[in-house]
């Protein structure tokens, strides 16, 4: 079956799953497989000192796929500043790199630059609110992260059914929804609620292709959803660790690779689809 949405079409990938950015762990060796089985990878720009470090690593992704993949830059300021990434863009758009993700803080200015280069600009936020200004300043597409997914934690965050819902209403530009997602059901949810495509984090981190331990792996495998520990964690922002899983691990059952986490989705989507009597080969949000 074929899917289409208006995120395949902007980022010109197969399926409408993306994979979140990754402190540490956003590089060429995760978000290559990612896109290579029809998904769209990030890599993650704050993993690298310098502009020519994420130069060597888009070259790395390039030798690996043939897909398109986006990167990340994450602005924390005041240690990961705009004018830190400044130079990032300038390689990025001369590697020929389609789509920029930014998250956490004010992005305008680098959202200028970019669509100055023709360059897709889709920022990551925790809030409505902070979703309504991303559209406002520009940004072809947004991110909207609920509170049940791993990431920076705004204290008025709602969770990622109720941002879609108001998504609906008060946006015009595309939205992809990011926060607890991992399975078929939760994919096909997220598109039924209006998302042009999924954001996910936690069950990428999982994958055989990210360099977790393999401790680190079963551990998320039997974690227990009702533990009062990730319930605090992920809920009541008691984490030191912004990367630690979100409630997505409750849907991590086995150690796959980012193909197989892809195709299972994907596949199993198909199957709900077609039970519930559709009957077409093409699934999607567009003509
Ligand atoms: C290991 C890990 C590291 C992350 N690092 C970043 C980051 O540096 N920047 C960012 O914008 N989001 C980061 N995120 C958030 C993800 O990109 C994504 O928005 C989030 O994981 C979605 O929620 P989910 O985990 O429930 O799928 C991270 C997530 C994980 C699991």
């Amino acid at each position: 079956m074929e899917w289409k949405t208006k995120i395949t079409e902007m980022l010109a990938c197969k399926y409408p799953i993306i994979q979140g950015a990754f402190a540490g762990l956003g590089r060429a060796y995760l978000a290559a497989p990612v896109s290579e089985a029809g998904g769209f990878g990030i890599i993650t720009a704050h993993n690298f000192k310098n502009a020519e470090l994420l130069r060597e690593e888009i070259i790395r992704a390039k030798e690996m796929t043939k897909n398109n993949f986006g990167i990340n830059f994450t602005l924390m300021p005041p240690k990961l500043s705009e004018e830190y990434y400044m130079k990032m863009v300038d390689v990025v758009i001369d590697e020929g790199i389609k789509t920029i993700f930014t998250s956490a803080y004010k992005a305008k200015r680098i959202g200028e630059k970019l669509h100055g280069a023709d360059v897709n600009w889709i920022h990551k936020c925790a809030t409505m609110k902070h979703a309504i200004a991303t559209q406002n300043h520009g940004a072809d597409a947004v991110v909207i992260v609920g509170v049940e997914g791993t990431g920076f934690k705004a204290p008025l965050q709602n969770t990622t059914l109720i941002n879609m819902v108001m998504a609906n209403k008060k946006l015009n530009i595309p939205f992809i929804a990011a926060g607890g997602i991992g399975d078929a059901h939760g994919f096909l949810s997220a598109l039924s609620m209006g998302a042009e495509a999924v954001c996910m984090g936690t069950v990428f981190m999982a994958v055989k292709e990210c360099p977790i331990s393999d401790k680190s792996k079963e551990r998320m495998i039997r974690q227990d959803c009702f533990d009062p520990e990730l319930f605090q964690k992920v809920y009541h922002h008691q984490s030191k660790d912004s990367a630690s899983p979100s409630m997505a691990v409750g849907v991590v059952e086995e150690v796959l690779t980012a193909k197989e986490l892809i195709d299972t989705i994907i596949g199993e989507s198909e199957d709900i689809l077609y039970r519930w009597g559709f009957e077409g080969s093409c699934f999607g949000t567009v003509d």
